[in-house]
């Protein structure tokens, strides 16, 4: 049965559905709302990782499309293996059906929400998230942070990049009219989406920055830079477990 009926938008069934929904035209939809901008930012968040080692295993939490993974893979062509955990099952059929085939036998695949998966304490090297924390309100915002640091060997590193508010910017009521009047008009005219990318709009100007899970990884005792990307379109989290 859909979820579509509830008033939470950031109850995980409700953000399944709308992924599964939109699946076939993300790619389409997350290179023309950001004019090319999300692949550099992906790109940044994978070198704001401090280290990413020969031979190391980690995590794509939110992983969609697997859109992260060549950006990884390029940093480190040795890495063993990506773990990438998504709620949408829609969105990693279409990741490797499209994209990845050729590098399938590197990437495992968790179909869960991501925070009632039971992902193993110390168990990676790298945890990334590109895009996959505006779907998350603040209180989930809390506990995402308490996965990546449970889950990150001592020494291992994370970054995590998400589009944000970009205020106090001169340019920023053009911004917020490109995200909500100029892209529901793509998505009505172009895409044929079911008012699915309009929601990401919501989610996204709802976000606010990346300032809250930034507080909330250093108080689980990880070391934690912030940093703004483009006048703060995007802002991103990166930094390590200590060692002790
Ligand atoms: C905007 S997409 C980002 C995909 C990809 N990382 C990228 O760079 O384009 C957000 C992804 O987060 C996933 N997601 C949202 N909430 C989730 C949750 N609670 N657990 C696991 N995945 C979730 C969605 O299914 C979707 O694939």
């Amino acid at each position: 049965m859909s979820s579509d009926t509830t008033d939470d938008i950031y109850d995980p069934a409700f953000v399944k559905d709308v992924f599964d929904r939109c699946s076939d035209q993300y790619i389409a939809f997350s290179w023309v709302c950001s004019f090319g901008f999300t692949e550099r930012w992906r790109r940044q968040c994978v070198e704001a990782l401090p280290e990413l080692a020969e031979g190391a295993t980690g995590y794509d939490l939110m992983a969609g499309t697997g859109e992260v993974w060549p950006h990884l893979l390029r940093r480190r062509p040795d890495l063993a293996t990506i773990t990438a955990v998504d709620i949408s099952s829609g969105m990693h059929r279409r990741a490797l059906e499209r994209l990845h085939r050729h590098r399938a036998h590197r990437i495992s695949f968790i179909e869960d929400d991501v925070l009632a998966s039971q992902l193993p304490d110390e168990s990676a090297d790298f945890v990334v998230s590109t895009f996959g924390l505006k779907t998350f309100d603040r209180d989930r915002q809390t506990l995402l942070a308490r996965l990546v640091a449970r889950v990150l060997k001592p020494g291992g590193s994370f970054a995590m990049i998400e589009a944000s508010d970009p205020k106090g910017w001169l340019l920023r009521p053009l911004y917020l009219f490109h995200l909500k009047t100029v892209l529901p008009l793509v998505e009505r005219f172009l895409l044929n989406g079911a008012q699915d990318f309009s929601r990401i709009g919501v989610y996204s100007t709802n976000f606010g920055d990346a300032g809250h899970i930034a507080e909330s990884l250093a108080a689980e005792g990880l070391e934690v830079r912030f940093r703004k990307h483009f006048f703060g379109c995007a802002t991103s989290v990166s930094g390590r477990k200590p060692l002790t």
